[in-house]
């Protein structure tokens, strides 16, 4: 009996250490942030954390805040990191957030997760970036006033480290304004999870893209059938290099699902090319010289899309 009670009196200890903030059983240091700083007060990349929203002590939430474990939040127990190290001995290491760090990935982010499980939400696991092990630390930076990729003029190159494919795209001649900075791939993407494939931020390609392309939502008396399926078919959303973001030029890019027959247009040759002198009907805006209500029409006789 009198055993028991002594072993649980032995745990409740044990878990008492472990929840306090400076517990050297624990493997924290005691002072915190301060034994930290004993040696690492002279690199400025370190001590702009204060400068940002994890250094704001008045946030009980933030790392700084009252009870927190400052430093060690994020980098793990470091007391043994922060001791002695005898002459030839490695120092121990604490928690890194580099691409060659030896902590697994997925260890990184708990640490963060432990405090942002609301932001990044359930949707992270299994998403594109976890499964392929990419940490919260490529994405974000944290000893900084303000992290690149949380701002639309930033944001690209960080993804664009990565993401080489969409750089090109959005070079392109027709774009969507994200290389001037007025918009951002998070406008479309949700990179923290999964609401739609591909972590768009709807559940569709073209609920997506309705966020700011109202105009052509419809619904439409006569609708345009590859319309009402995916955007996608005919435009390319991060750039090309023809008018309208188009992903081929008109008429090819009618003709690949529309034969000629009986119609003011060529026939293509096996290569997709149009072959012969073209119909002076289809210069300039080619089958929309005609067919100008390409993404559905309202109007009573608007069936084959042309008012
Ligand atoms: C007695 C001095 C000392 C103290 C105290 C100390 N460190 Fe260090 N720390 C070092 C040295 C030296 C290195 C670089 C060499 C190494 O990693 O062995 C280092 C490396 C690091 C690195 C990796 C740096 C890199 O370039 O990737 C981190 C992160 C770090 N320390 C965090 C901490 C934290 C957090 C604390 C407080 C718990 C702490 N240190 C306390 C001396 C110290
Ligand atoms: C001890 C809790 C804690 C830990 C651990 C933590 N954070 Fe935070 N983080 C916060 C708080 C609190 C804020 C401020 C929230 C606010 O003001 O809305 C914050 C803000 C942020 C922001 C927004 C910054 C801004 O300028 O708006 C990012 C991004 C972020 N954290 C990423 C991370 C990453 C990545 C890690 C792991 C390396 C991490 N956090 C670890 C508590 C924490
Ligand atoms: C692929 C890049 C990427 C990765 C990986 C990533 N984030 Fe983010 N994070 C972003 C972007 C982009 C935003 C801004 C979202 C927006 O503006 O809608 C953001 C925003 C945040 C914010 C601020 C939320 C707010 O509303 O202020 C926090 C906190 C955050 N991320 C934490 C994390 C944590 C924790 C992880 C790891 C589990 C993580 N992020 C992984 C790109 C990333
Ligand atoms: C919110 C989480 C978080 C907190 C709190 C935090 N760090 Fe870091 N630390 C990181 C991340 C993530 C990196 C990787 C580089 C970056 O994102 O800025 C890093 C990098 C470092 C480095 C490597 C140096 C470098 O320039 O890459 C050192 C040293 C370091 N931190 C020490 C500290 C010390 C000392 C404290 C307390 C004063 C501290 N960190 C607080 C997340 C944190
Ligand atoms: C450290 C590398 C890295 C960074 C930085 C990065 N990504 Fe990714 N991203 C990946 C990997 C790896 C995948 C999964 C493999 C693939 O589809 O290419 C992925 C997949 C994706 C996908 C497709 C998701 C799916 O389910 O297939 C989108 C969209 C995406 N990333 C957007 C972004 C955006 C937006 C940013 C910047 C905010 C970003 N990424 C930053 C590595 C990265
Ligand atoms: C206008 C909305 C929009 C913007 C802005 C946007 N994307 Fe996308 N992205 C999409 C759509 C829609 C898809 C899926 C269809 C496709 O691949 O063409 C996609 C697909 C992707 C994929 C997956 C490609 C594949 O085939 O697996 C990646 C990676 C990606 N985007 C990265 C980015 C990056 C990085 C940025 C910022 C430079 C960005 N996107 C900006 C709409 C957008
Ligand atoms: C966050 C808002 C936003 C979202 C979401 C969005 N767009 Fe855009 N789109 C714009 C802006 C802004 C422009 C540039 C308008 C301008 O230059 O006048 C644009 C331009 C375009 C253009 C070229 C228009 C022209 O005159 O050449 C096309 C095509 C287009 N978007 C298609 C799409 C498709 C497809 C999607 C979904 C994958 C999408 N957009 C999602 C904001 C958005
Ligand atoms: C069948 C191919 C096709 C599909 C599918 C398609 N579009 Fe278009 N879109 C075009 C063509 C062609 C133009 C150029 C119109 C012109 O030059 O008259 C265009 C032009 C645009 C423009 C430029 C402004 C305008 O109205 O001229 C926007 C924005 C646009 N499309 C958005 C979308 C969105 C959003 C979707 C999905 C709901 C979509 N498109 C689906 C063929 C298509
Ligand atoms: C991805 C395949 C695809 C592409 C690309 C495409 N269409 Fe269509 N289009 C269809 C389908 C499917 C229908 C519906 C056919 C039906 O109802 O018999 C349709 C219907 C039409 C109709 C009405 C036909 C009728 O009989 O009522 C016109 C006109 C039309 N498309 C013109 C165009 C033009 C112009 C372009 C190029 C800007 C284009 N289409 C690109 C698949 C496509
Ligand atoms: C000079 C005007 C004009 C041009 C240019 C034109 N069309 Fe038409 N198109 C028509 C007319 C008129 C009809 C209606 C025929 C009918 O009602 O029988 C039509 C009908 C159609 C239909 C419905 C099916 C059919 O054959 O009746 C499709 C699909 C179509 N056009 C596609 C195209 C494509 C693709 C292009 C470009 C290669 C194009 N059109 C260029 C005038 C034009």
């Amino acid at each position: 009996m009198r055993l028991i009670t002594l072993v649980i009196a032995a745990a409740m200890l044990l878990v008492l250490t472990a929840g306090s903030a400076s517990g050297q059983e624990s493997g924290y240091s005691r002072k915190g942030a301060d034994t930290c700083l004993a040696c690492h007060n002279e690199d400025a990349n370190v001590l702009a954390i204060f400068r940002g929203k994890h250094g704001v002590p008045s946030d009980p939430d933030s790392p700084f805040g009252h009870g927190q474990l400052q430093c060690e939040a994020c980098h793990g127990p470091g007391d043994e990191h922060a001791g002695r190290v005898r002459r030839g001995q490695e120092r121990p290491p604490v928690v890194r957030f580099s691409a060659d760090s030896i902590t697994p990935v997925a260890e990184q982010n708990a640490l963060c997760v432990n405090c942002h499980q609301s932001d990044t939400g359930f949707a992270w696991h299994g998403s594109g970036h976890d499964d392929n092990s990419v940490a919260c630390a490529d994405c974000h930076v944290s000893h900084t006033e303000n992290d690149p990729v949380l701002s639309a003029a930033t944001q690209p190159e960080v993804c664009f480290d990565c993401h080489q494919q969409q750089r090109t795209e959005t070079l392109k001649p027709y774009a969507h304004p994200i290389q001037h900075g007025s918009m951002a791939c998070s406008d479309c993407h949700n990179t923290h999870g999964d609401a739609a494939e591909l972590l768009l931020v709807r559940q569709s390609v073209n609920e997506t893209c309705h966020d700011c392309h109202a105009e052509v939502r419809g619904p439409y008396l006569w609708e345009h059938a590859p319309v009402t399926e995916d955007c996608t078919t005919c435009h390319n959303p991060h750039g090309s290099n023809h008018p309208g973001m188009l992903s081929m030029r008109a008429p090819m890019l009618c003709q690949s699902c529309h034969s000629q027959s009986g119609h003011p247009s060529l026939p293509q040759d096996e290569r997709g090319l149009p072959a012969g002198t073209p119909s002076q009907f289809l210069l300039g805006q080619s089958c929309m010289n005609c067919h100008n209500q390409v993404h559905g029409s309202n109007h009573p006789s608007g069936s084959k899309l042309m008012r």
